[in-house]
Parts: structure tokens; sequence; C-alpha cells
């Protein structure tokens, strides 16, 4: 009898029996701080100062600071409207998203080297760039013996985030030559050094193209001497591939690095967006590439990224892949996206070009480093008190010094080298 009620109240659930229940759950998480980027972009919003600048969050803008829908999207979307009822439905779309899709990434990433690639090449949709990431280091957390990764110091500041939640033991490589802070240029001994020492099988995550957020890029050679390390040391590659076609305005060019990797038959991960080169930020589509050593090995990560997808969000969203499959398969279209990337490239370019100017006749010294950069960034060598002054007088960027191009236009580039001009005068004195 004594023994029943002491088995009937050892089975009472946990919250019955608790006599001092926490007075509130969710008081009792920490809070967490708020991210850096978008931090930037709520202090932008609430400056009361007529004619501050946004450089802060990596969107574009076009010549009169407003967001911008490129007229090939423009047209693609278009296009969708006018299908007929039944045309396009909202039915779930496949877990790893629709074939044609896929399909029509592969051939942007991979061009030429795509029919030698497919048997061994597997795709997944993903929630922008940032999704393809998620699921590449999901990937390599649940299976990796080695479960190391890294990264360059400095970069894109979800990198090491996403890598401390997957529980990785992330550490960095050196990216920016430290004898020359004020003006950044790549330290590529550094980098080949310690890429050189990383542990066998960890995985190394390599900006594909317009490095975030130095704007500094290996050359080809070095690109190739990169890929090499990747081989002998095999480590596993994960190219984040987030601006193709932003940097010089052309995807085939921008490319050179994954496809670097693929013709060297290098088993790597392609981590694809279409935020900034269609400016489909907020439809967030993206896409992760295996490519595996055979065709087993695609499918074997495949089933498993499917996993990965179906228990963080089941299905990828249909319209920005609608969209991005309206762009590149057809060939009106691409050509139109084609011009669309030249211009916005093209704008940033001219952007370097007037700010450098400014800052050099406001300084007096060389502001080469903003030209020699490329993509939507530049790492201009401000400190964080430079910055905090330039903000005070209205214009934001981040607390490392990186402004984003896509945020100045013919209106404002002067008077923002003038702000920089001071505020790097006021710190020296
Ligand atoms: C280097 C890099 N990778 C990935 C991303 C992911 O972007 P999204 O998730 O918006 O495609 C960004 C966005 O700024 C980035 O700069």
């Amino acid at each position: 009898m004594l023994l029943a009620l002491i088995v009937a109240l050892l089975s009472l659930p946990s919250s019955s029996s608790s006599l001092s229940p926490p007075s509130s759950l969710f008081g009792s998480f920490p809070a967490a701080a708020e991210d850096a980027v978008f931090a930037v972009t709520r202090r932008f919003n609430e400056c009361p100062l007529p004619g501050k600048v946004s450089c802060g969050v990596g969107a574009y803008r076009d010549s009169q600071g407003r967001p911008f829908v490129l007229p090939s999207v423009a047209s693609a979307r278009a296009a969708l409207a006018a299908l007929p009822a039944g045309g396009w439905t909202h039915e779930y779309q496949p877990i790893g998203g629709p074939p044609a899709f896929a399909e029509a990434a592969q051939g942007l990433a991979f061009g030429p080297l795509l029919a030698g690639l497919a048997p061994r090449l597997g795709s997944v949709q993903s929630l922008s760039g940032t999704g393809a990431l998620h699921l590449a280091v999901s990937l390599y957390a649940k299976f990796s013996p080695v479960g190391k990764v890294l990264f360059s110091d400095p970069t894109w500041g979800n990198h090491e985030a996403m890598f401390e939640a997957a529980g990785l033991e992330a550490s960095t490589y050196r990216y920016l030559d430290p004898a020359t802070p004020t003006t950044p240029s790549l330290d590529f001994a550094g980098l080949k050094e310690d890429l050189l020492s990383a542990p066998e099988g960890a995985l190394v995550l390599l900006q594909a193209c317009a490095h975030n957020p130095t704007g500094v890029d290996p050359s080809p050679e070095q690109w190739r001497e990169i890929a090499a390390v990747c081989e002998e040391r095999k480590l596993v590659p994960l190219l984040d591939n987030a601006y193709q076609g932003f940097a010089s305005g052309c995807v085939e060019t921008d490319a050179f690095a994954v496809r670097l990797f693929a013709e060297r038959k290098i088993p790597c991960f392609v981590a694809c967006s279409f935020a900034k080169n269609m400016g489909l930020y907020g439809e967030r589509v993206g896409v992760l590439h295996v490519v595996a050593e055979d065709g087993e090995a695609r499918d074997n990560a495949v089933s498993q990224l499917k996993i990965v997808a179906r228990t963080t969000y089941s299905n990828p969203p249909s319209f920005g892949g609608r969209i991005v499959e309206g762009v590149l398969g057809d060939a009106g279209r691409r050509e139109q996206w084609e011009e669309d990337l030249r211009g916005m490239a093209g704008r940033i370019v001219q952007m370097r070009e007037r700010l450098r100017d400014g800052l050099e006749r406001e300084t007096g010294s060389s502001w080469k480093h903003i030209t020699d950069q490329i993509g939507m960034f530049s790492y201009t060598g401000l400190t964080k008190e430079q910055v905090k002054a330039c903000e005070e007088k209205g214009v934001f960027m981040l607390a490392s010094g990186r402004v984003s191009m896509a945020g100045l236009n013919d209106a404002n580039v002067d008077a923002t080298a003038k702000v920089m001009a001071d505020a790097i005068k006021g710190s020296s004195v």
C-alpha cells in the first residue's frame, strides 16, 4: 500500500510535484545582444538629422537612394502574375526545391563545367545565402568527426555566430595585412600558412568573391594556391557565394573560385544567395550545392540535407524561386539581368571613385584602397571612435569601418567624404 503511494507520487507530472516553480520562465532567459548590422539600421531610422546617410546594411540602393527592383526581376514577376488561374498555385514545394530551380542555379554557378559535374552534383534550395550556409554547417557538424572550422579574420559577423550555434570549434585564418591597417590589403602569406596548419578534415569558410567586410579578394593565382592547399590538407571548403555578379558586374568572372574548386574535383559546399545579385533580399531565395566525390556520396549528402531542411523549415518558399527560374530560364530576361548587374556594379565603382576623390581632397593622403577593393563593401580603415564621430554627423557604417558603397550616391558622396575626413582629423588632434 505504502509502496503504491510512493510510486503514484513519483509518477506525477514534474510541474505539479515542484513546490517552487520559477516565477518567470522566459524572464530567466538571458537577453541577447542586438544584431550589429540591423542595430545600425535602427539607429539610422531613429536619427533626426536631415541628409543622413545609410552605409550599414548590405542592400543595393539606386542613384536616388531608393531600394531597387531589377527590371529583369520585375519582368519575371509580371509574367508570374499574368499566368492563368491554376498556373501558379501555393502548393508545398519539394523539400529540396523544384528540379527546374536547381538546374537553373547549377548552370549559373558552374557554367560550362555543369555537364561533367552533374553526376556528382547535388543541390538543395535554401532560405537565401544564410540558409544555404546553415544547411552546410549543420550537415558538417552532425557527421564530421573533426568538428572544426576556420574562417577569415575578419569575416561577415553571422559566420562565427552560426559556427558557434552548431557547436563547432572555430578559429580564424589571417586575412588582412597588419602592417597596413589604414589601407587594408591581403596577407596572403599569413592566410596560406594558417590553412597549411589547419587540421585535416576541417571545414574552411572561403568567400568566393566580393569579400565581406573587406572588399579584398585573392587574385586568380592566389586562389589556385588556396585550392592546392585545401587539396593537400584535405580541408572541406565551404564557398560562400553571396555576391556572384556583384563584384565585377559579370557572373562568369565572379564564378572563378567556385569553378576552380569544382574543376579540380575538390569535394566542397557552395552556398549561393540571390539576395544581392537579383535584389531578392526579403524573398529568401538561395541554394546549397554539394560537389561530391561521386553519385552515391552526393545522394547521401542530399538526403541528409533534406532532413536538416525538414526539421527546421520543412519546405522552401516558392515565390522567389519562381522569379529566379523566370530570370535564368528565359533568354531575354537573362540578358536584361546581366545588364542590370553591370548597372549596379558600375554605379558602385563610380561611387568608389567619387569617395576616393573626396577623401583625397579632404585629407591630402592616398585612398587608393577604396578603388582597389571590390563588391558592395569598402573597408575604410576608420577606427571605432572615428565611426562614432561619423554617426554623430549622420553618416552610418559598421563599427569595423565597413561602408556599404550602395548607400552612396551623387547627392551624398562628397558630404560623406567630408564627414569621414573630419572624423579622422578630429581623432588625430
Ligand atoms: C558574406 C555573406 N554571406 C552570406 C550572406 C547571406 O545573405 P542572405 O541570407 O541575405 O542571402 C551575406 C549577407 O550579407 C554575406 O555578406
